[in-house]
């Protein structure tokens, strides 16, 4: 069963899921001397990322033990725009003490397949061919893509690779994403969604019966997946949804 946090604002989940992730990466690194974190793209991360890049946050995480990944990228060069690359280096690894070795990129500036297998050797070098992410932190779209698992596209059905290219449709662009096989390879999933644009789909994943190449995020089960939500993305869940709790 999912586990839910309804929390009243962005502002408030932001600190809830930097507390989670400083959490975690206490634990990981006293317990294997690393904490391997696969970061998202798009508008919700970087509010969190900027609080994490803060003074009380900032203390609190031993940077030279963080190894920080990708779930997905735009086919874009690290300097575009849409890069998730940038979005994560200016609002948090350019402020941190993170040593750059620990920085993985999946590379967009290549071709599609090139940059997908260039980063599934990238991971199986550095996991010694047994994925097992401490973290993957991710949020879902208004039409419940997650990473760049967008419904009806071929990467929903990868069962070998962890990187894989591809093509959106609606989106008419291609993508390089880990597979659900990659991102079920986590000891923790942390989805985190706030606005009322993400209601709808939110209900669909975590209370409807749809299927789930329509809704890819549902295919993301692992054994402890937490869905770190704001009120506003949480307004059609049923009233007290199992496994909830409000902050
Ligand atoms: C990306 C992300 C993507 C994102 C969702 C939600 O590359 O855009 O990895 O999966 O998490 O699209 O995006 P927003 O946070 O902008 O709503």
């Amino acid at each position: 069963m999912a586990e839910i946090e309804i929390y009243p604002g962005v502002e408030p989940l932001a600190q809830a899921v930097a507390e989670k992730i400083v959490s975690l990466a206490s634990a990981a690194i006293m317990m294997r001397g690393k904490f391997s974190i696969a970061l998202s793209g798009g508008k919700t991360p970087p509010p969190l990322y900027r609080l994490l890049a803060t003074g009380p946050f900032l203390k609190r995480i031993d940077w030279k033990h963080v190894h920080v990944f990708w779930s997905d990228e735009r086919c874009v060069p690290p300097d575009h725009p849409d890069s998730n690359y940038r979005m994560a280096r200016e609002t948090l690894l350019d402020r941190v003490p993170l040593p750059s070795g620990n920085i993985y990129r999946m590379r967009g500036e290549l071709k599609p397949s090139a940059a997908a297998t260039d980063y599934e050797q990238t991971l199986r070098l550095f996991f010694d061919q047994q994925i097992t992410f401490d973290l993957h932190l991710l949020g879902i779209g208004t039409d419940g893509h997650t990473a760049s698992l967008y419904p009806g596209t071929t990467a929903l059905k990868e069962e070998k690779r962890w990187v894989v290219a591809n093509y959106v449709e609606k989106l008419n662009t291609w993508r390089i994403t880990m597979s659900p096989l990659a991102l079920n390879a986590a000891a923790s999933v942390i989805f985190m969604v706030s606005g009322q644009n993400k209601a709808e789909a939110l209900r669909e994943i975590l209370e409807g019966s749809g299927n789930p190449l329509q809704f890819p995020a549902k295919l993301i089960q692992p054994q402890t997946a937490l869905w770190m939500i704001d009120e506003q993305a949480a307004s059609l869940l049923s009233s007290q949804p199992p496994g909830s709790r409000r902050s």
